[in-house]
């Protein structure tokens, strides 16, 4: 089976200040730690890139010198994480079956949790990996607490997410000729009564948004490279 995954890379960093896909973790820019693990697997035969307008030359050519063993497409994303999903769905290989979306700012993915992911699609449209919350949740407005969620039922999600092909196409055609955005595929799919399951993910699998979360970041690649 042909399973593309597209990895979003176009953000511009506003609450961030800068581009932190491209600056250096170790000696590599961050989105090379985030490929590493789908350039090995065996499930994955093709690799969407998608970045902003302007980078697309740069990250083009260090991915093409870098990545042998499968098919590499780099594409200009849009002003939306969704737009630039659909983006790279747009050039994916019509020939794949599952469509596998990865945030280029979570670098710590592993190998077994893509397999993991991508193993459980069988029983259901899509798949997600998730977190359990260790926080209380609430609902609010301006400073007031509107509702407390209860958390046995609370559940982070984070990327991977792995969707059959035609279900995404039809999630973003439909979203996009509404005028409904999400910060996820998976709600986008939920949201037109497609069933998507979860599997646990790992407390690893950071996604890095803030400076603090770089701090973070960093620790966790220090302690995992024993540097
Ligand atoms: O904005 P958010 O935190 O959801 O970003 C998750 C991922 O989506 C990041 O890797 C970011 O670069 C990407 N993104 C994108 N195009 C946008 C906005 C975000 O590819 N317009």
């Amino acid at each position: 089976m042909k399973i593309t995954v597209i990895i979003p890379a176009a953000g511009s960093g506003e609450r961030f200040g800068g581009k932190k896909q491209l600056k250096r973790m170790g000696n590599r820019p961050l989105l090379f730690h985030t490929l590493k693990p789908f350039i090995a697997s065996e499930l994955i035969t093709e690799i969407v890139v998608v970045v902003s307008k302007d980078d697309v030359y740069q990250v083009e050519r260090a991915l093409k010198s870098m990545i042998s063993v499968k098919t590499v497409k780099v594409v200009a994303g849009g002003d939306t994480r969704q737009k630039s999903v659909f983006n790279g769905l747009k050039v994916s290989d019509k020939s794949s079956e599952l469509i596998c979306v990865h945030d280029a700012v979570r670098p710590f993915v592993t190998e077994a949790l893509i397999d993991k992911v991508i193993q459980a699609c069988d029983k259901h449209d899509g798949v997600i990996l998730a977190q359990r919350s260790t926080d209380t949740i609430k609902k609010v407005m301006n400073d007031q607490i509107l509702e407390t969620l209860p958390r046995e039922i609370i559940w982070r999600a984070q990327t991977p997410q792995v969707f059959a092909k035609q279900a995404l196409q039809e999630a973003l055609e439909l979203a996009e000729a509404e005028n409904i955005l999400r910060t996820d595929e998976a709600s986008l799919l939920e949201r037109i009564g497609y069933q998507v399951g979860f599997v646990e993910g790992s407390s690893m699998n950071i996604k890095i948004t803030t400076e603090e979360d770089w701090v973070f970041a960093e620790a966790i690649y220090k302690s995992l490279n024993n540097d």
